[in-house]
C-alpha cells in the first residue's frame, strides 16, 4: 500500500511537471479535454505568442470548450503542427445553390496573416448534388488558380437510387472531390449549376435542387446522409464539417528569422528550426535525444 502511495505521488508529481513544461509559467494547461501548448495559450498575452496562438476556453454547462482566438471556430485537437477544427461560421460549406434559380452559391474565409493553413493533405473539396461544377479560388480579385470538380446526372439514372451516397464517402455517383492547392490561407468556394436543361432536370438531384461544397477533412462526406445533415451543418454549429489547419510560426523561414533573435521561436537549448512544408513560416523541434517544448527556455530535455 505505501509503495502504491509512493509510486502514485510520483506519478502525479510527473505529470503536473510534464505538463507544466508545455505552457508559460502560471498559464493555463488545459480547456477541457483540451491540453495547450505553447505558442498557443489561454488568457493574459503573456501566454501566447502573439493573437493568432490564442486560445478562448468558454463555459458550456459544467465543461470547457477551446475556439481558436482568431474565428471563433472551436479546436478538436491540437498536435505540434495542426489543428482539428469545426468550420467556423459557416465558412468552410456553401448555403445551398438553387437548381431552379441557377443561383450561385459562395462562401470566403481568409486565414491571411495568421498562423494557419488549411492542410492540402487531409483535407479535400467535396461537393454534392447533380450538374454541378464547385471550385475555390485563392483570391477575388486577382484568381490565380482554380481548382474544382464537376458533377453530371442524367434524368432516370442511377442517380435516383438516393442510397448510393448512405454512409460512404462521394463515390463519383452524384458527388466529386477534388484536391487542395499548397499554401492556401485564403480561398472563395463557390458551387454553381452548370445545366438547367431538362434531360438534367432537378428530380435527379440528391438534395431537393440543393447543391452544396464544403471543405473538410472527409469524415464530413463520408457520413453524409442526404438533406438533412446537409441542413443541419448550416444550421447547427456542432455538425459542421471538421478541417485541418496546418500551423507555423511567422511570415519567414528558418534562414531569414534566426536572424532576428528577439522574435525568433526556437528558443530552447538543444531545439532546432525547420520550414513549414505548407506556406509561409517555420516549427521547432527538439534535437533527437530531447523532448519536451522547443518554443520554451530549457523546453527540450535530455530523454
Ligand atoms: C454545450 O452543452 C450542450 C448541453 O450539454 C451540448 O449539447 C453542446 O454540444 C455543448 N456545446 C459544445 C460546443 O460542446
Ligand atoms: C483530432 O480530431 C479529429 C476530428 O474529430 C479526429 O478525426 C482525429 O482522430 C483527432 N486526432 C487526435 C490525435 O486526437
Ligand atoms: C454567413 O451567414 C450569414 C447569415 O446567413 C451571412 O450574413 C454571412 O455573410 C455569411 N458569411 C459568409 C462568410 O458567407
Ligand atoms: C494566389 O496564388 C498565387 C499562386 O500561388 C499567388 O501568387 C497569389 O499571391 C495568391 N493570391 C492570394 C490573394 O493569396
Ligand atoms: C484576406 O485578407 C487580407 C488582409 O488581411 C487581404 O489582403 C486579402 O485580399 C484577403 N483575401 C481574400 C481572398 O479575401
Ligand atoms: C442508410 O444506412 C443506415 C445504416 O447503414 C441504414 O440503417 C439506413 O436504413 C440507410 N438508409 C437508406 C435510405 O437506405
Ligand atoms: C441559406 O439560403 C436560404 C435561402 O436563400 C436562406 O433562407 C438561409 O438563411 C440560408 N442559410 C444560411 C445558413 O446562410
Ligand atoms: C544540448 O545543449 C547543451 C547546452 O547548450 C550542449 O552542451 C549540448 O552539446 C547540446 N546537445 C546537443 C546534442 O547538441
Amino acid at each position: 500500500m505505501k509503495w502504491i502511495c509512493l509510486w502514485l505521488v510520483v506519478f502525479v508529481y510527473t505529470v503536473v511537471v510534464a505538463e507544466n513544461k508545455a505552457v508559460k509559467p502560471g498559464c493555463r494547461a488545459e480547456c477541457g479535454e483540451l491540453s495547450i501548448s505553447y505558442p498557443f495559450g489561454i488568457g493574459r498575452k503573456e501566454c501566447y505568442r502573439d493573437k493568432g496562438f490564442e486560445i478562448l476556453c468558454n463555459k458550456n454547462g459544467t465543461t470547457f470548450v477551446p475556439y481558436l482566438g482568431i474565428n471563433h471556430a472551436q479546436v478538436l485537437n491540437l498536435s505540434d503542427n495542426q489543428v482539428y477544427v469545426r468550420g467556423w461560421s459557416n465558412a468552410t460549406i456553401t448555403n445551398c445553390s438553387n437548381g431552379a434559380q441557377a443561383s450561385d452559391s459562395l462562401v470566403v474565409a481568409n486565414l491571411s496573416s495568421s498562423p494557419f493553413t488549411i492542410s492540402y493533405t487531409q483535407n479535400k473539396i467535396s461537393a454534392f448534388g447533380c450538374n454541378i461544377l464547385a471550385y475555390i479560388t485563392n483570391s477575388s480579385i486577382d484568381q490565380n488558380y482554380v481548382s474544382g470538380c464537376v458533377s453530371l446526372c442524367r434524368r432516370n439514372s442511377a442517380m435516383n437510387n438516393l442510397d448510393t451516397l448512405n454512409g460512404s464517402a462521394c463515390n463519383g455517383i452524384g458527388c466529386c472531390t477534388a484536391r487542395i492547392p499548397s499554401g492556401l490561407k485564403a480561398f472563395e468556394l463557390q458551387v454553381t449549376k452548370i445545366y438547367t436543361q431538362t434531360e438534367f432536370s432537378r428530380d435527379t438531384d440528391h438534395f431537393n435542387g440543393c447543391s452544396i461544397a464544403v471543405i473538410e477533412d472527409g469524415q464530413f462526406s463520408s457520413k453524409l446522409d442526404k438533406r438533412t445533415s446537409v441542413t443541419s451543418a448550416l444550421n447547427n454549429p456542432e455538425s459542421r464539417p471538421s478541417i485541418v489547419l496546418d500551423w507555423a510560426i511567422g511570415e519567414h523561414k528558418c534562414k531569414e528569422a534566426e536572424q532576428n533573435a528577439a522574435t525568433f521561436g526556437c528558443i530552447s537549448k538543444n531545439s532546432t528550426c525547420f520550414d513549414s512544408d505548407n506556406g509561409p513560416g517555420y516549427r521547432c523541434q527538439c534535437l533527437e535525444g530531447y523532448q519536451g517544448n522547443p518554443y520554451l527556455i530549457d523546453g527540450c530535455q535530455g530523454i
